[in-house]
């Protein structure tokens, strides 16, 4: 068979990796959600502790299995979370001893001004609006808390059209991060699928790697771009 060993050049890094979708109450039973798999982010840790690297995952909501191998490897730290703010925290308290942060998780952009205590009845009136209130940029403050010799990676799933690259370079300029991972998604591409396709987009918006295939190949070119970035840093 052609197996070939992991390359080990990330022997000793610490990684902290976000994944999974996050969940935003409205109240015991309900939330507001998106349709993350967590499959990228989960083949992300497992293809760094392969490499050699300590990994704190931290999962919010991911389907059905994604994180067995992770969970398995004895190199990973599966944290289990589910809002936004959860996450954050726990993203913000890995960050501290990463030497790399890859935020893949699908964060909710805004959650519920107001969360209500027992489940939300018809008989109480008719539920015309949810209030909304925005929830802070986790990637973007990591990036700004950025230590020496850290580095940030951030993710950004664009649904297709003429812009998608001029848009993503724009969202790495507003992150901060060292390299932003586009990836195509649509109603049947990217959540979910075995398969992704991603830009890696590095300094002055530059593609500094692309990727198409199964997750665990598009996760090795990933590292494989970091690594190439930090060698170069
Ligand atoms: N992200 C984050 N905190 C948020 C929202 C997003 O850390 N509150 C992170 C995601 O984990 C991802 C990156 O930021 O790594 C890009 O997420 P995306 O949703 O594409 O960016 P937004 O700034 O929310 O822009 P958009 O309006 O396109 O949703
Ligand atoms: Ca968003």
């Amino acid at each position: 068979a052609l197996v070939s060993p992991a390359p080990t050049d990330l022997d000793g890094l610490h990684v902290a990796v976000s994944t999974g979708g996050t969940r935003e109450p409205l109240d015991p039973v309900r939330f507001l959600g998106n349709r993350s798999s967590g499959r990228q982010g989960a083949e992300i840790a497992v293809e760094a502790a392969r490499r050699g690297a300590k990994v704190t995952l931290v999962a919010a909501s991911v389907d059905a299995g994604v994180l067995d191998a992770a969970a398995a490897h004895p190199r990973i730290t599966v944290q289990h979370v589910e809002t936004a703010a959860e996450l954050g925290g726990a993203m913000s308290d890995a960050a501290t001893a990463a030497d790399v942060v890859v935020m893949v998780a699908a964060v909710a952009d805004y959650r519920a001004a107001r969360v209500s205590e027992h489940k939300l009845r018809k008989e109480d009136g008719p539920l015309e609006t949810i209030e909304l209130v925005p929830n802070d940029d986790i990637l973007a403050g990591l990036a700004a808390a950025r230590r020496d010799g850290q580095t940030v990676v951030g993710f950004a799933a664009e649904t297709r059209d003429d812009d998608l690259l001029v848009r993503a370079r724009r969202k790495r300029d507003r992150k901060g991060v060292d390299l932003l991972v586009v990836n195509e998604v649509g109603w049947d591409a990217g959540f979910g699928a075995g398969e992704n396709a991603v830009a890696v987009i590095g300094d002055g918006g530059a593609v500094v790697a692309e990727a198409s295939g199964p997750k665990d190949a598009v996760a090795r070119t990933i590292w494989d771009a970091i690594v190439a970035l930090r060698a170069a840093s």
